[in-house]
């Protein structure tokens, strides 16, 4: 059994996408080393974050992510257990949508196809369905700037 945490955040201002590269660099380190998997969405100073891993290390992570003064207005959108990890191999995929139109239609592109590449049982989860409806979402109330 393991564990899915998402959340939705905003960013602090000078929290800029070169600075989030670098925090995930080191985060995905510690992902690795603690078998935690997942997907960050970055949009219009916005994050919305899934983390799926053992219940302990989600649970502790999640309070240090909770605790990080580079985002605020952390908001729980899901947290319960989980029988199965939706990108399992992947220590934190970052999806950018904060570029010009070219990058915008680039991440569109690869969110299509990283839900597109979920079996059927893991789209059927909770996770899942939270994931892909709060992105949704996201990327909707940040139109006009990410149209493609
Ligand atoms: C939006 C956001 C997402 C983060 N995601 C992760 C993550 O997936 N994994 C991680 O280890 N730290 C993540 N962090 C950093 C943690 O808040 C914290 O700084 C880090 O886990 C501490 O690592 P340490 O144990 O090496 O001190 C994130 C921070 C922010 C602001």
């Amino acid at each position: 059994m393991f564990y899915s945490v998402i959340y939705q955040s905003k960013a602090q201002p000078d929290f800029n996408l070169k600075k989030i590269e670098l925090m995930l660099l080191k985060a995905k380190r510690k992902n690795k080393r603690l078998k935690i998997s997942g997907c960050i969405v970055y949009c219009n100073n916005r994050f919305i974050q899934l983390i799926q891993g053992s219940k302990a290390d989600i649970q502790q992570l999640y309070s240090e992510i909770r605790s990080d003064n580079r985002h605020r207005q952390v908001t729980t959108l899901l947290e319960q257990s989980s029988e199965h990890k939706i990108w399992s191999d992947w220590s934190m995929a970052l999806l950018d949508f904060s570029g010009d139109s070219k990058q915008i239609m680039y991440s569109r592109i690869l969110l299509e196809s990283y839900l597109g590449n979920v079996n059927q049982n893991e789209k059927n989860s909770e996770a899942f369905k939270v994931f892909r409806s709060s992105v949704d979402s996201l990327l909707r109330e940040s139109e006009p700037y990410t149209v493609g």
